[in-house]
């Protein structure tokens, strides 16, 4: 074999161990909530349920729902594990001068929780799935 040859082969072989070190993503959350078509379901019917609770309907009284529906998705989906990239703003800017408290978040979690009941998503699912959105409450509410 010629010089070069052994060079591809060796250039070769070290992308692949490179690909070898790298350990495989865990997608199970995302997985378990059904994938993209499943957390547009969740996404969804959370909205429903936002969109008739008095503690929090306000918020969303004047928003394009249909792009918050949308960056919501890749944003659970990405969270989740899932094969997405969240294109939206940064949370601390969509959620700029709402003043949101923690009884804000927790009852869009609450109407979140009850999305997932009605999707059959198994209660372990569910809480490995709000262990990844409650790191992210800083962000989001006014300290
Ligand atoms: C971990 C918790 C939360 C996450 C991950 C989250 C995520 C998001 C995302 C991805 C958007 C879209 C941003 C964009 O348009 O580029 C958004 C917008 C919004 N969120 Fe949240 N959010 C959270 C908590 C909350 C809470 C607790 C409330 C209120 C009770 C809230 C109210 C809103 C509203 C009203 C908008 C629309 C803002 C606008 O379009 O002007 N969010 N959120």
């Amino acid at each position: 074999m010629g010089r070069s040859l052994w060079l591809i082969l060796a250039f070769s072989l070290s992308l692949l161990a490179g690909c070898a070190q790298q350990p495989p993503k865990d997608d199970s959350i995302y997985q378990d909530l059904g994938q993209r078509a499943g957390i547009q379901r969740i996404v969804e019917g959370m909205l429903l349920r936002v969109a008739k609770d008095d503690r929090i309907y306000k918020y969303f009284a004047k928003v394009d729902i249909v792009r918050v529906r949308d960056k919501l998705v890749e944003k659970f989906c990405a969270d989740a594990g899932g094969p997405c990239t969240y294109t939206g703003d940064s949370l601390a800017e969509a959620h700029k001068g709402m003043h949101l408290s923690r009884s804000d978040f927790n009852a869009l979690v609450e109407n979140l929780i009850d999305s997932m009941n009605e999707q059959h998503i198994p209660v372990t699912t569910q809480n490995r799935f709000i262990a990844r959105l409650a790191p992210q409450r800083g962000e989001v509410i006014e300290k």
